[in-house]
Formats: structure tokens, sequence, C-alpha cells
């Protein structure tokens, strides 16, 4: 039996893989690294010993989705394949929508056909928009995103529910606040291509002098130090999280259909000078920065309340911000080390 992992040479999908392969699951990744790169595969094996299977396509292209399903026996996905650049899908909407929706539906046609369970979707805490209350828990009521990104969240979300709910099937949803840092080994962490528009990634580049400036994106917000919350989550803590719902979903042996949802972020929210300050005293180096008029479409605050991952998936967030943030130093130092 092996499990689907779309997107598994990206981000987050990368530190799940090997989360996954520590816990002895076989895992087939497909990706068309429109926004990874190959070596990520090696270095998983490095960190593994393993070589998990790998195949390198669009997940638009349903036929050889439909051969990667009949050349072995997948008892469940997580999909983690998905354009993700807020400002960039409100240039190309419709670019949005097929990627993140189509791929989405064509390994649902596979699950529907094969009568397969056992799916988890990576969303957003982006669903809640500006919530009213603070922490959030996932009973926070939704509200339409305004970016075409966030409503491919949504979407996917809605889609989800309707497939449980008509083949009677286990689906979970998981709503990942900011996630950061990269794997201890220092072999894997977010590639940022082209200028960084997360905080993390631009505050690293910032340090490394690669960038001048970090524009800080308004200090008018009605937040303590007037810069804008969130919740940063350690990549790895996240990573982990995503085994614990597979095994929930695929221990609930049931014909029924069962919809799981849980937020995944620390709990704690923390400022853009408070990530700042956290990263320059972790790492020992200076981040300059400049205030600026605030980015359009961003919230105040948002962090959230995760408890009910805890009481379900016995996970919770383990991490500091410290040390999220040292491990983003030591990526940025192993990718300097490639070029040379
Ligand atoms: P990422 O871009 O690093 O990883 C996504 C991977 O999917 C990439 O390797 C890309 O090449 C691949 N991919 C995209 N479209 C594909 C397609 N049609 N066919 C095959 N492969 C395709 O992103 P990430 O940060 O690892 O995010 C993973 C998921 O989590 C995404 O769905 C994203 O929307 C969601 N998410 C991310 C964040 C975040 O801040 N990083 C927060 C909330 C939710
Ligand atoms: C964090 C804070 C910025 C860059 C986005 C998506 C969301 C989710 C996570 C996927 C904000 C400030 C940032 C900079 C800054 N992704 N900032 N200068 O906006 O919370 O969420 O990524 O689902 O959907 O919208 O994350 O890292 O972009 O910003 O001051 O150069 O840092 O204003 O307050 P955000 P972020």
């Amino acid at each position: 039996m092996a499990i689907l992992v779309t997107g598994g040479l990206g981000y987050i999908g990368s530190h799940t893989v090997v989360e996954l392969i520590n816990n002895n699951f076989e895992v087939v990744i497909v990706d068309d690294l429109s926004n990874s790169e190959k070596f990520i595969l090696n270095n998983i094996e490095e960190i593994t010993g393993k070589r998990p299977i790998f195949y390198p396509f669009d997940l638009k292209r349903k036929e050889l989705l439909n051969q990667v399903f009949d050349a072995h026996n997948i008892e469940g996905c997580i999909n983690f394949a998905a354009f993700k650049a807020v400002g960039e899908s409100q240039e190309k909407p419709v670019d949005y929508y097929e990627n993140n929706l189509f791929s989405l539906i064509n390994i649902l046609q596979e699950f529907k056909a094969r009568k397969i369970s056992n799916f988890i979707f990576s969303s957003s805490c982006t669903v809640y928009g500006q919530a009213d209350e603070m922490p959030i828990d996932e009973n926070t009521p939704l509200k339409m995103p305004e970016s075409v990104y966030g409503k491919t969240k949504q979407m996917g979300e809605e889609i989800l529910k309707d497939f449980a709910q008509a083949y009677q099937s286990k689906i979970c949803l998981l709503r990942y606040f900011n996630p950061i840092g990269a794997h201890p080994s220092s072999l894997l962490g977010e590639l940022p291509i082209g200028v960084p528009n997360n905080l993390v990634p631009y505050v690293m580049q910032t340090a490394a002098g690669i960038r001048e400036k970090l524009s800080v994106w308004g200090n008018d917000y009605p937040t303590e130090d007037g810069t804008a919350v969130r919740d940063y989550i350690y990549v790895v803590d996240l990573a982990k999280a995503h085994v614990a719902a597979l095994k929930s979903l695929i221990n609930k042996n049931t014909e029924e259909t069962v919809i799981d949802i849980y937020n995944l972020g620390t709990g704690k929210g923390s400022s853009v000078l408070e990530v700042v300050q956290a990263f320059e005293s972790a790492n020992n180096v200076a981040v300059p920065y400049k205030i600026c008029d605030r980015r359009e479409g961003d919230i105040t605050i948002a962090y959230a309340n995760a408890d009910k991952a805890e009481k379900e998936l016995k996970w919770k967030s383990e991490t500091s911000l410290e040390e999220a943030l040292k491990t983003v130093w030591e990526w940025q130092k192993y990718l300097e080390s490639r070029k040379n």
C-alpha cells in the first residue's frame, strides 16, 4: 500500500515525505517541478536512506495520473500540489483555478473510480479571513477570501466535503497558519524562487544581503507594536501533523463519511517586528528594515486555537519561533554553499 503525495518535492510536501518514510509509509510523489527542484529528491534520500518513487508530471494530465494509480496500490493521498502566490493569483485567476481545482478533481476521479478513501487536503487559515475573535478555532465562521488563491482553498474544501458525502469517503482538511523554517539537516527548506512574498524568506534574504531592506508592511495596526500578527508554525512540526492525521483517517475503519478539520498552528501570535527581532537574536545577524504602508489585502491578526488537533491527533507544535528561525539561517547557508 502506498500514499500518493502530490507536490511532494515542494516546501511542506518534502518535509512531510521525510516524516512519512520515517513512519514506514511507502510514498509515491507526483510533482511537475513548477515550484520545486529535482535535487530535493536526492536530499530526501540522503535524510531517510530511502528514495521515494517520483513521477515528474502535471496533475492536470489525467492519463498520466491514471497510470500512476494503475501502477501502485494507493491507499490515500496528501494533496500539496497547488499554486500559492496570493498576488500572482489576482493577476492569473484562470491559471490558479485551473491548476488548484483541476488537479484536485483529477485525483478525486481516480479515488471515485477505485473506491479509495483517505484524502488529506492542504488548506489554509486564509479561509477564515479576518476573524472577529482570537484565537481561531475550527468553528470560527469562514469568510470568502479576498484572493483568488484563498478562494481555491475554500472551493477545494467544499469539493472535498461533497465528495466525502456522496461516496462515504474519509477526508481531512488541514488549515495551516504560517509555516516557517527548514529541516534540521539543512537539506530541505523553502526555495525562494524570485522575490519572496512571505515574511520569513524575505527576512532570510535580507540578512544574507540579497535584499537591501525588509519592507515592514504597516505599523499602524491595532496591535501591541502596530505591526500585524500571525501564528508561525515550524514546518517539521507541521509535517508530523500530516502523519498523525493520516494515521487517524486510516484507523477510522468505517464505511461512513468522515470529514475531519484541524487548525495547525502554535496558538501563539507574533508580530512582524517580533519575528525580525527573534531572527536577529537567534542568529546574531542584522535585518535592516523600513516601515512602509500596509500591503493590500492583509489582515491585522490571526492565530490558532489548535486544541482539537492536540486532543484528537495527539499532536502539538513543539518548536519555538527562535529555534525555527535558526533553521532558516542554516538553510540559507546551505543554499549559498550549493552555488559554490
Ligand atoms: P510549494 O510551492 O513549495 O509546493 C507545491 C508543490 O506542488 C511544488 O513542488 C510544485 O512544483 C507542485 N505543483 C504545483 N502544481 C502542480 C501540478 N499541477 N502538478 C504537479 N505538481 C504541482 O508550496 P508549499 O508551501 O509546500 O505548500 C503546499 C500546500 O500547502 C499548497 O497547497 C499551499 O497552498 C498550502 N499552504 C501553504 C502555506 C504556506 O504558507 N506555505 C500556507 C497554507 C497552505
Ligand atoms: C506575514 C506578515 C505581512 C512580507 C500568506 C497567505 C496565506 C498563507 C500564508 C497560504 C504580514 C508582513 C510580509 C514582507 C512584511 N499562505 N510582511 N514584509 O500574509 O499571513 O499569509 O501566506 O495559504 O494565505 O496570504 O503571510 O508571510 O506574506 O506575511 O511586513 O516583505 O508579514 O504584511 O503581516 P500572510 P506573509
